[in-house]
């Protein structure tokens, strides 16, 4: 058996249109995450996907007049995976939740509950909001001045649903899920999600109704087809369904329990709550934890595909480039908290920490190495004060990046990095290293500036590989590290920040700019 895989998912998105820079963010977050740890030198394994059932979704085929089926094999293959593409992402599997892989286990699963009396039937009324496809609570509902009743989230009027549904005793869960939260504090983060899940079943959890019967998009109820599975239920499994569960035991064994299920914070009770207590009553073991950030808001709201507030991220990408979408929500908004898009915050950041900032050092070093070493990097024979400092706040960088790492803090992680790369454009502005060339007798120090500049430049690509694969690719060539040091995904982050690893001889070359000047 191989070792177990570090194993990241998304939440599988509704097909209700085409993506926009909210799924973008999640998904970016995700690949930077599990690229970070297969540069560590860990197996990952990344899953995203499609949720394809449910009333939302056949409500969005019907508005096209098409069945949900060639709805969503629409939209997945010409929208949501060339998305993934223009954001350069490296899932691992895609898992859509009308494949057969999927849709068998899932009844054998719900099969297996209902067996163990874990469920029964009942009758239900209450107030449905059919864009978060949940029952609201009183204390999640708005009352109009007209007295119509709507969704916090979505604004729309709620719909009275009035069936006989089948349950799930998720009541007989809240003192074991209360246990789990105490047993393993990490399982939902950051910590205000997690007090707020604690807040929530302290409560006392109502039994969840897991069947419809008004509309047939969704999985039969293997014990009674003329009820479909609740969307949420079918949804939720998908993380283990991916993974092997229930066909490839071995597969499953490398691969679960994820170590993180990454979900907007709307999502945040679905996987905190009802998730594992589906585990628990089938005897599967949980996740490792539910990370909840927080949302991309335009205008003060949370960006929607049904409020016509979207941005696709080609938009972005055709302008900026992949690599830049990726660097700017994950550099500047903290993961966990809300953010705001503004194209003008973008183009600012850009150009201030990829163009001029990290761009121009490289291409300023390679074309000083150039002119006067020939193109071939010098031996740092006068390794000062100056360059240790250097060399000490790169083994700080590299070291604080991959703590970073381990609480999700992307923020902070490129943070660390960004301010190595001004470290190393302020080292070079009060060195000098134009005038230097102009004594003969100071050769060697001309190298050691050249030499220290370089090395730095080295760790950062190594570091900014997970989120910038395309730029630090270049910057490796332009490093002439393959030949000397091979190939940029076999550095490993652990040893990053260990000085003096690019040797003397390396061959420099200035190819197209990392981060081209914008336009306009
Ligand atoms: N299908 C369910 C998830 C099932 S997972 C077993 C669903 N789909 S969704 O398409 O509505 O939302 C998917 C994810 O996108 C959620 O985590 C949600 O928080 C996230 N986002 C939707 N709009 C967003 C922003 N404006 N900003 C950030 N994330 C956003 O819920």
């Amino acid at each position: 058996m191989s070792e177990k895989a570090f194993y990241v998912s998304t939440p599988i998105y509704y097909v209700t249109a085409p993506p926009h820079i909210g799924s973008a963010y999640t998904t970016v977050a995700g690949d930077v995450l599990t690229r970070w740890h297969a540069q560590r030198g860990e197996r990952k394994w990344y899953l995203t996907g499609t949720d394809e059932h449910g009333e939302k979704v056949m409500r969005s085929a019907q508005a096209q007049g098409m069945s949900p089926q060639e709805w969503t094999d629409k939209l997945v293959e010409e929208s949501w995976k060339p998305a993934w593409v223009d954001v350069d992402i490296d899932y691992d599997d895609f898992i859509r939740t009308t494949e057969k892989r999927h849709t068998e286990r899932v009844r054998e699963f719900w099969q297996t509950l209902y067996d163990s009396g874990d469920v029964y039937k009942g009758e239900y009324e209450g107030l449905y909001c059919v864009g978060c496809e949940e029952f609201k609570l009183p204390t999640e509902i708005k009352v109009d001045e007209d007295g119509s009743k709507r969704c916090t989230i979505h604004g729309t009027e709620l719909e009275m649903v009035s069936e006989t549904n089948y349950f799930f005793r998720l009541s007989k869960y809240g003192d074991k899920l209360l246990e789990l939260y105490e047993s393993q504090p990490d399982f939902v983060a950051p910590l205000s999600a997690r007090n707020e899940v604690i807040a929530f079943v302290k409560q006392g959890l109502q039994d969840l109704s897991i069947t419809r019967s008004t509309f047939d998009w969704g999985i039969p109820v293997p014990w009674d087809e003329k009820h479909v599975l609740y969307v949420w239920i079918d949804a939720l499994l998908n993380y283990v369904t991916a993974a092997g569960y229930g066909t490839d035991p071995e597969r499953f064994e490398e691969l679960w329990p994820a170590d993180v299920h990454l979900v907007g914070k709307d999502i945040l009770r679905f996987h905190a709550v009802i998730w594992p207590a589906m585990l628990m009553a089938a005897g599967v073991a949980v996740p490792k934890q539910v990370f909840a950030h927080g949302w991309l808001l335009v205008g003060g709201e949370k960006m929607s595909k049904s409020k016509l507030t979207a941005i696709a991220p080609k938009e972005i990408t055709d302008h900026f480039g992949s690599d830049a979408f990726r660097y700017y929500f994950l550099r500047t908004i903290q993961f966990g908290s809300d953010g705001s898009f503004s194209w003008e915050h973008l183009s600012a950041v850009y150009t201030s920490e990829l163009a001029n900032g990290l761009g121009n050092l490289a291409s300023r070093i390679a074309a000083m190495v150039g002119k006067y070493f020939d193109g071939v990097l010098p031996e740092p024979v006068d390794h000062g004060p100056a360059e240790q400092a250097l060399a000490d706040r790169l083994e700080v960088a590299a070291r604080v990046a991959d703590t970073a790492m381990d609480s999700l803090a992307f923020h902070d992680a490129l943070a660390a990095i960004n301010d190595l790369v001004g470290a190393v454009n302020g080292y070079v502005s009060e060195q000098e290293p134009w005038k230097v060339a102009k004594d003969p007798e100071l050769k060697a120090r001309l190298a050691t500036i050249l030499y220290t500049s370089a090395e730095v430049l080295r760790a950062v690509a190594v570091l900014h590989h997970p989120t910038m694969p395309k730029a630090a690719a270049k910057l490796w060539t332009l490093l002439g590290a393959e030949d000397k040091l091979g190939p940029l995904t076999d550095q490993r982050i652990q040893t990053a920040g260990t000085w003096g690893q690019l040797p003397a001889g390396a061959v420099l070359v200035k190819g197209d700019s990392l981060f081209p000047r914008l336009a306009d």
